[in-house]
């Protein structure tokens, strides 16, 4: 069991319109596959839960019917543990459901590992999304008599749909009744023992899309798992249900029961192009996620009133907050750079002295450290070895230790005393793009609560609210725009060395871009901050030198024009991304313009077409953008 205090207040899912995966598919932790035909389920089943792996998960389970029985099998850890289990307990039926699970709700364990079933085991469900009403449901049919067995928010719905099956038999109806009483997302598929080789699914904000076979019938969260069966499909829309069997498929709307005519599409991409969503390279599908990885950071975070900001079990460890009179922030790489940003924020919000640290350097430094010293692990993986051990090192001497991380479950998570989970997806191209947005996202947060027990002004707060809820959509309209930058790279393509240049909260960003660029692909760019070229890099420009300016208008704009002017003053090639239209263009030979907020929130939106550039000139230098030579998504070792 866990024994850290982590803030997993909510589960994350996929919000706005529903997307083509032509187009970009929400961001959903968890997989989804489902079967009914005339062949044994287990083992199609099996695979095209290997098909989904590549996203990454912790446990997995399915569920078969066996006749008027639900056979379930659920494994803590990997599919290959469960074909193991499956050959030592074998289960026979031409009809199933099976999941992938990536822990957001509840640590990854067996119990919480999906499918989950109803009290009597004749009802199973599989579950992508969040249920935001799950307490009080759950607390509702615990009274009413039922044996919740999980942390989950998807177990009461299992129970809500056998309560719903009492009154109304037919399972797609009482699946229709049951998701009436639901507030949240969902992506789900279930199946009955008393209703053999039928299947529903039905779907609110988490993807689900129907496969239409010859003598079958498949559902996934993800066209990977079923591409290699069948390429016609049907994309459920939000609000609408399907019923198959091994025939075909009828759609409805969930709440009117009213059929919905079958949009049937052909996929015509491969296994690999399937798994990237349709995008070229993970990366990039990433660097699209963001407008949802970001909300899905923020889900469940921002209540209003006088203290907006909710973080889980912030209360729980109020008290070391509260007395604390220091704030180490230690991390590797982007996380690193993260941090920076965070300690500015902390710094401007929370009143309190905040320093970053290598955690490679800090934990063979022999630091001063106080118990009053709050030390914070920022890790995307939670398993970079030096972070660890920086961690580690600060529990040794005492400190509280807090981590903001995204992967569940993960060492640093399990090391640390409480921490916040980004709930970003998990990010499968080795250079880290949306958990940096999503870092930055909550360590605003985690500024704001510390702020508030600091004496931070509500009304500074809600300015700082308003301005988090419409950073997707801010996001959005950078990437609608991501042509722009596309046409840049192209133009910039001859270059071999650049320099990136930035203050205060965009010095940080600058640091980001030009490693960005230089893990992508393999061109040499420093980033500095520019009040600093004048101390050593301004030697280096000349008209061969491109020089990316992260200018936005913010508190430090006038000085950094200043800095620009000096660029230009010795022919220096300048690239600027700012959030001001006017002014810039004349002194800019490029011009990237975002959209504006706080000062705190710009390293969000101007660091997006900073990741496009080095994923365009990696792309247009032929480089392997998603496995860059040399370099390790987790680097376990020191
Ligand atoms: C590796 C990755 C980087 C990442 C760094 C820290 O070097 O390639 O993208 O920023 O590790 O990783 P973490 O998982 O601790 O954030």
């Amino acid at each position: 069991m866990a024994r850290c205090l982590y803030f997993l207040d909510h589960k994350p899912h996929p919000t706005g319109p529903h997307k083509r995966l032509a187009t970009g598919s929400p961001t959903t932790m968890c997989g989804i596959i489902a079967y009914v035909g005339r062949d044994e389920a287990a083992p199609i089943l099996l695979k095209g839960l290997q098909r989904l792996e590549y996203r990454g998960y912790d446990s997995a389970g399915m569920a078969v019917q066996n006749g008027t029985r639900l056979e379930i099998r659920r494994v803590c850890g990997r599919i290959d543990a469960l074909n193991e289990r499956i050959l030592k307990f074998p289960i026979s039926g031409t009809s199933g459901i099976a999941h992938t699970r990536w822990a957001t709700h509840g640590k990854p364990s067996v119990s919480n590992a999906h499918p989950h079933v109803d009290t009597a085991g004749e009802l199973a469900v599989v579950h992508n999304g969040i249920i935001e009403n799950a307490d009080l449901l759950r607390e509702q049919l615990r009274r009413r008599g039922h044996t919740i067995r999980s942390e989950t928010d998807s177990e009461v719905l299992a129970h809500l749909i056998a309560e719903q099956k009492t009154k109304e038999p037919r399972l797609q109806f009482a699946v229709s009744r049951a998701l009436r009483l639901v507030e949240g997302t969902f992506g789900i598929a279930v199946i009955s023992a008393g209703e053999p080789d039928k299947i529903v699914c039905a779907r609110r904000g988490s993807p689900l899309m129907i496969g239409l076979g010859k003598d079958a019938t498949y559902a996934a969260s993800d066209a990977s798992a079923i591409i290699q069966h069948t390429r016609r499909v049907v994309y459920l829309e939000d609000g609408e249900m399907a019923v198959f069997d091994a025939s075909g498929c009828v759609i409805m709307r969930i709440d009117l029961m009213s059929k919905v005519d079958m949009r049937i599409e052909e996929i015509d991409w491969d296994v690999q192009e399937a798994e990237r969503g349709g995008y070229a390279h993970f990366m990039l599908k990433e660097i699209y996620q963001q407008p949802e990885s970001i909300a899905s950071t923020l889900r469940g975070r921002l209540v209003g009133g006088e203290d907006p900001v909710r973080l889980g079990g912030f209360h729980d460890i109020a008290e070391s907050l509260r007395s604390a009179r220091r704030v180490i922030f230690t991390a590797c790489g982007t996380s690193w750079h993260a941090g920076q940003i965070g300690a500015y924020m902390l710094e401007e919000l929370a009143r309190i002295p905040t320093s970053v640290e290598y955690a490679s350097e800090w934990r063979y430094r022999d630091p001063v450290l106080e118990p009053d010293t709050i030390v914070i692990g920022i890790s995307q993986s939670g398993e970079t070895a030096d972070t660890l051990a920086a961690i580690d090192l600060a529990k040794r001497r005492g400190c509280p230790t807090f981590g903001i991380i995204n992967t569940v479950g993960s060492s640093i998570a399990r090391l640390t005393d409480a921490g916040i989970y980004l709930h970003a997806g998990p990010e499968i191209g080795v250079a880290s793009t949306k958990s940096f947005t999503s870092q930055v996202v909550a360590l605003t947060l985690f500024a704001l609560c510390m702020g508030r027990h600091r004496g931070l002004a509500p009304e500074r707060v809600k300015q700082y609210t308003d301005a988090l809820t419409a950073l997707p959509g801010q996001v959005q309209e950078i990437l609608d725009r991501a042509d722009e930058i596309r046409a840049l790279a192209a133009r910039l393509l001859e270059h071999d060395n650049f320099l990136y240049l930035g203050r205060g909260y965009s010095f940080p960003v600058a640091l980001e871009g030009a490693l960005k660029l230089k893990e992508i692909s393999y061109v040499h760019a420093e980033g500095f901050s520019a009040a600093e070229m004048k101390h050593g890099p301004i030697a280096l420009i000349d008209e061969n030198m491109p020089v990316v300016v992260v200018a936005p208008r913010d508190a430090s704009y006038p000085k950094v024009l200043s800095n620009m002017q000096e660029v230009k003053a010795r022919g220096g090639r300048l690239i600027t991304i700012s959030s001001e239209p006017n002014g810039l263009s004349e002194l800019s030979d490029e011009l990237f313009t975002v959209p504006h907020t706080l000062d705190a929130l710009l390293p969000v939106l101007t660091s997006v077409p900073l990741q496009l550039l080095a994923y365009h000139i990696g792309v247009m230098r032929g480089c392997d953008v998603d496995k860059p030579r040399n370099l390790a998504k987790s680097v376990t070792v020191e």
